[in-house]
């Protein structure tokens, strides 16, 4: 045929801009629904800004994903800056962020295990490891995989000089005390020092003894929640498109991963730091068989104060008033009877005698 390029389709198929990233960088990329320790994952020596790196693409995803970055004792990272959101949770250790706009002053923040912040957009950001001992592990939560499949740009990504100062300037004098308790579990801030103790409020819908707080973050797209089930407790599954991501921070538990019509769900052990990102319509179930609460940080796909949060919500509350909201959603007592039983056997183990109430059973 003429003017047909001899080379066959595999030649001409390219990786998507993400993933040439990633192999630029010369970090892995972890694939999967779930990785059972972040903190122990194997990271590569990290050139372009020291310390070292591993990437997710996590529940067959390109829109969220996470970075591992871990600072060597004593170390610092060189500066960035970029057209992505990111959301930082430290994992291990203890150190500081600078965040600064081109032409300000800077702003440092310390933080250290269990500390969570958002990196203002297209900010610069630079971390550095507080310990002359102790490495430190920190875990971002970004839409760095969005970014670079929308434009196929990383130079545009990574330095671009536009300046938001609607999400972040030094003239901000109250940035970090930004503290509103907008409603029922919504909470906005900018960081928070520890998420492993902070105040959650009750979400019943999602299961006995469950507690949530949606988090807005320096006004990013990215929606964030902590969330909670008090021991001998576990939540009621449910399903959703893909690119949520879900850390355990605090307890001891499983989690169960299934597609419709699987004959038994896959299990994952389940400590800090455990991640589940379901793929898209996985359902997904949190139980706590350990002793105290379990606690866990999810990145969500979208955020619910800016970004496109609020289509999510309307479509999820609509389908609850739904008669088949059940497609979505499988309350305790439509889910298999097996998974209580396996549930209780898990307790028993651990010598913990408490039992969900049958009367609350037939809450969603
Ligand atoms: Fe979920």
């Amino acid at each position: 045929m003429a003017g047909s390029d001899p080379r066959g389709f595999d030649d001409w198929f390219v990786l998507s801009a993400y993933q040439r990233f990633v192999r630029q960088e010369g970090a892995p990329l972890y694939e999967g629904s779930a990785i059972e320790d972040l903190a122990s994952i194997e990271l590569a020596e990290w050139e372009r800004r020291g310390g070292r790196v591993a990437y997710t693409r996590l529940g067959d995803q390109e829109e969220r994903n996470l970075q591992v970055v871990e600072i060597p004792p004593g170390g610092t990272l060189k500066p960035e800056k970029h057209l992505y959101d990111a959301v930082m949770y430290v994992m291990r250790g203890r150190g500081a962020t600078t965040i600064w706009q081109e032409g300000e002053q800077r702003r440092t923040i310390e933080w250290s295990e269990g500390s969570l912040m958002a990196i203002p957009l297209n900010a610069w950001h630079q971390e550095f490891n507080g310990s002359g001992s102790e490495p430190c592990r920190l875990l971002f939560g970004t839409s760095m995989p969005h970014a670079l499949n929308l434009y196929n740009n990383s130079d545009f990504v990574f330095n671009c000089p536009y300046q938001f100062k609607e999400r972040y300037s030094y003239e901000m004098e109250r940035y970090l005390e930004t503290d509103k308790h907008w409603k029922q579990r919504t909470r906005e801030t900018n960081f928070i020092s520890d998420i492993r103790t902070m105040e959650l409020d009750p979400y019943p819908e999602r299961g006995n003894r469950t507690a949530i707080m949606r988090l807005s973050m320096s006004s990013t797209s990215i929606g964030m929640h902590v969330m909670s089930a008090s021991e001998g407790t576990y939540v009621t599954a449910h399903r959703h498109g893909a690119g949520a991501h879900v850390i355990v921070v605090a307890g001891e538990g499983y989690e169960l991963l299934f597609m419709e019509g699987e004959p038994a769900p896959r299990k994952v052990n389940a400590s800090p730091y455990a991640v589940v990102a379901p793929k898209h319509n996985e359902y997904h179930q949190h139980f706590n068989s350990g002793h105290g609460e379990y606690r866990m940080l999810a990145f969500r796909g979208v955020g619910i104060r800016y970004g496109w949060g609020r289509t999510f919500e309307i479509a999820r509350t609509a389908q609850s008033t739904d008669p088949n909201a059940e497609s979505y959603k499988i309350p305790y007592e439509r889910e298999d009877p097996q998974i209580r039983e396996d549930y209780y056997r898990e307790l028993e183990k651990k010598g913990i005698g408490l039992r969900l109430e049958p009367l609350d059973q037939g809450r969603s």
